[in-house]
């Protein structure tokens, strides 16, 4: 328990968390100071704001629930506007960008669909050094219908939508499994018949994306630990295969001591017990899906 691999590990946790507090900080100062009287309906997708609510379609609305849900916001940041530090990069920049127009230089905005949806499906790799956070593929992850809500959301400038619940900073482990989108990829924790099932995964070795509290597996807990706070990129990394993001500085240092003792693989998962069931998240044509995506029928037993 403190041995000095424990910590170790625990001087990691810490070092890698504060930036995240400062990120947060950050953003908070951003969206007042950068607020415009040109986007009175822009606000964060959280319920509360005072702002008059326009009217928006469905597929805005969808979009604006599956911002959150595939955690999207953890690190665009609500109302998209980037800014999120990524301070591992190496090369170019050391920010997350931002996915709102407003706040994206003019020769770089966004005016289809295709361009946001692409980047999605395809992931994008700024570089495999462990710890800096890359672009995932959600390719087998988000719909394509869902992929359009989304792309309509950030086109639409985020308008501000009654009913989207965002918790800023989830604190129990479930919370935080399913709003950082742990369970969109990993699908539901323990044994192969969880429901939602792991995402498929075809271009990696294992074609699907690893259960979590996996029985048949045995993980150390400091392998699990590293694999969240750096992410995973299987090598060489294709285009298109869902790599695993690297949390350490988006999740808290809370945050991580809660996750790890919820997801541990072999006999220590299967001692915990079953997790409260996935809730439904919207398919983009005004019905319900499981987490990952796959209509809800099919997944159910
Ligand atoms: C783990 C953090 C993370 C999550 C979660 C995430 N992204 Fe990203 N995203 C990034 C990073 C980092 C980049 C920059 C990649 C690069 O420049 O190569 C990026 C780039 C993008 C881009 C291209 C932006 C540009 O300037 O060209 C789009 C579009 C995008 N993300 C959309 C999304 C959507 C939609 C979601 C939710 C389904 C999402 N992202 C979830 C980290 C994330
Ligand atoms: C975009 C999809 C995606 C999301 C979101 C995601 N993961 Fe992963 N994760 C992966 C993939 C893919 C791998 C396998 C990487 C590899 O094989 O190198 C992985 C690997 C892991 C591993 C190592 C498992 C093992 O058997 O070695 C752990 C632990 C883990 N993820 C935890 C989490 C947690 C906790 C979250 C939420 C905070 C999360 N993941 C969110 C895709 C994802």
């Amino acid at each position: 328990m403190t041995s000095p691999q424990g910590r170790r590990m625990k001087r990691i946790i810490v070092a890698l968390a504060a930036p995240a507090l400062v990120a947060a900080f950050v953003i908070a100062a951003g969206c007042a100071s950068l607020a415009t009287p040109e986007a009175p309906s822009s606000g964060s997708p959280a319920p509360g704001g005072t702002s008059a609510a326009v009217a928006v379609s469905q597929q805005v609305k969808d979009g604006a629930a599956l911002y959150v849900a595939f955690a999207c916001i953890r690190c665009h940041a609500p109302n998209g506007v980037g800014g999120v530090p990524n301070r591992l990069n190496v090369g170019g920049d050391d920010t997350i960008p931002a996915l709102n127009n407003a706040y994206r230089d003019p020769s770089e905005q966004f005016h289809n669909a295709v361009q946001i949806t692409q980047v999605m499906m395809q992931g994008s790799i700024l570089s495999a050094k462990p710890g800096v956070i890359n672009m995932p593929s959600w390719k087998g992850v988000v719909n394509s219908a869902q992929a359009g809500a989304i792309a309509a959301y950030i086109l639409a400038g985020f308008p501000q939508v009654t009913g989207v619940a965002y918790d800023a900073n989830p604190a129990t482990a479930a919370d935080i499994y399913s709003a950082f989108a742990c369970i969109s990829c990993h699908g539901q924790l323990g044994g192969a018949s969880a429901s939602p099932p792991p995402a498929p995964n075809p271009l990696s070795p294992d074609k699907a994306v690893p259960l979590l509290r996996n029985p048949a597996d045995n993980v150390t807990t400091a392998d699990m630990l590293s694999t969240i706070m750096a992410g995973s990129i299987p090598p060489p990394g294709k285009v298109g295969e869902i790599l695993m993001p690297a949390w350490g500085q988006i999740l808290s240092t809370q945050q991580v001591a809660k996750i790890l003792p919820y997801i541990p693989d072999g006999p220590k998962g299967k001692a915990l017990p079953a997790p409260p069931s996935a809730s439904p998240l919207p398919l983009a044509g005004g019905s319900a899906t499981s987490a990952t995506g796959a209509p809800a029928a099919s997944a159910s037993p």
